[in-house]
C-alpha cells in the first residue's frame, strides 16, 4: 500500500463487520492507527487482532454511540493510545424495515439514537481533539436512503436524510477551522445486514441497480479513504454516492 493515511488517526464505528470493517482494513493499511469501535466486542476484539497480526497499528474499543459518556471514552482512549484524533468514519447504523403506521415509537427512536443522534454525538465529542489536530477530517457513512424515497424504511430514510444536513450544516460551521466533513452513499452492498433478504427480495434489488450487481465493502472503504486523505483536502460538504448508479434514473 502506498500509506495514503500515513499519520492519521482514526475512530471507524460499527467495524466490527461490513462497510466499517472494510473501511477500518483499508485505512490500516494505508498508514492510520484505527480505532476499531463497535457493540460487537467479540466480532470487533476479533477484527483488531486480524489487523495487529499483520503488523497494522489497531485497536478495539466498545462503543455505543447514541452513549454521550461512551464516545468520551472512546475520544480518551484514541488520544491516549496513538498521541490524537484526526479522523471519525461515523458509520454504525441500525436497520428498520416498517413504513410509517407500522414503525412502533420504540423502533423509531432506536433507529434515530444510533443513525442521527450517533453521528452527531460522534462529531461534537470528537471535535475538540480534531480541531487540535489542525487537519480533521469527519467521513459521515449516510445511504442513498437518505438522498432518495422508498416505501416501508421510514425511521431509515429519516435518520439517513437528517445524516445528510447534519454533514451539510457541520462542514459549514467548520469549514474555515480545519476540519473537513463530508458524506457517502453506499447503494446495495453486500454485509451482514443484507444477508436476511430473501432471493426474490435481492433480485428486486438488483433489478434496480443499472451495473446490475451489488457493491462490496472495499467499494465504500475506498471512497471513504479519498475524503478522509488529504487528498481530498479542497473538499469539504461533499456527498459522494457509490451506488452502481441505481439514483441515476
Ligand atoms: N449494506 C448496504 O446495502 C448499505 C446501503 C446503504 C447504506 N449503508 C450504510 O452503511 C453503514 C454500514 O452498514 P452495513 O451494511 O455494514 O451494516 P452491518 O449491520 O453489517 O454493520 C453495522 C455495524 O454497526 C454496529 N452497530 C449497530 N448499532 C450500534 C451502536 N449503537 N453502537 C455502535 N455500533 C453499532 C453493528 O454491531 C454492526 O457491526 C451503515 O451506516 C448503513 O446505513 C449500508
Amino acid at each position: 500500500m502506498t500509506g495514503r493515511l500515513e499519520g492519521k488517526v482514526a475512530i471507524v464505528t460499527g467495524a466490527a463487520r461490513g462497510i466499517g470493517e472494510g473501511i477500518a482494513d483499508l485505512f490500516a493499511s494505508e498508514g492510520a492507527r484505527v480505532v476499531i469501535t463497535d457493540i460487537l466486542e467479540e466480532q470487533g476484539e476479533e477484527v483488531a487482532t486480524r489487523l495487529q497480526v499483520r503488523g497494522d497499528r489497531a485497536i478495539f474499543q466498545k462503543l455505543d454511540v447514541s452513549d454521550e459518556k461512551s464516545w468520551q471514552a472512546v475520544v480518551a482512549a484514541a488520544v491516549a493510545s496513538f498521541g490524537s484524533l484526526t479522523t471519525i468514519v461515523n458509520n454504525a447504523a441500525r436497520f428498520s424495515a416498517t413504513g410509517l403506521t407500522d414503525t412502533s415509537l420504540d423502533d423509531w427512536d432506536k433507529v434515530v439514537a444510533v443513525n442521527l443522534t450517533g453521528t452527531y454525538l460522534g462529531m461534537k465529542t470528537s471535535m475538540p481533539e480534531l480541531l487540535r489536530s489542525g487537519n480533521g477530517s469527519v467521513v459521515n457513512i449516510c445511504s442513498l436512503y437518505g438522498l432518495i424515497a422508498t416505501t416501508g424504511y421510514t425511521a431509515y430514510h429519516a435518520s439517513k436524510g437528517g445524516v445528510r444536513m447534519l454533514s451539510k450544516a457541520s462542514a459549514l460551521e467548520f469549514a474555515k477551522k480545519g476540519v473537513r466533513i463530508n458524506s457517502v452513499y453506499p447503494g446495495d452492498t453486500e454485509t451482514p445486514a443484507m444477508e436476511n433478504l430473501t432471493e426474490d427480495e435481492n433480485a428486486q434489488v438488483l433489478s434496480l441497480v443499472p451495473m446490475g450487481v451489488a457493491g462490496k465493502p472495499i467499494d465504500i472503504a475506498y471512497g471513504s479513504l479519498y475524503l478522509a486523505s488529504d487528498e481530498a483536502k479542497y473538499v469539504t460538504g461533499s456527498e459522494l454516492v457509490i451506488d452502481g448508479g441505481w439514483s441515476l434514473p
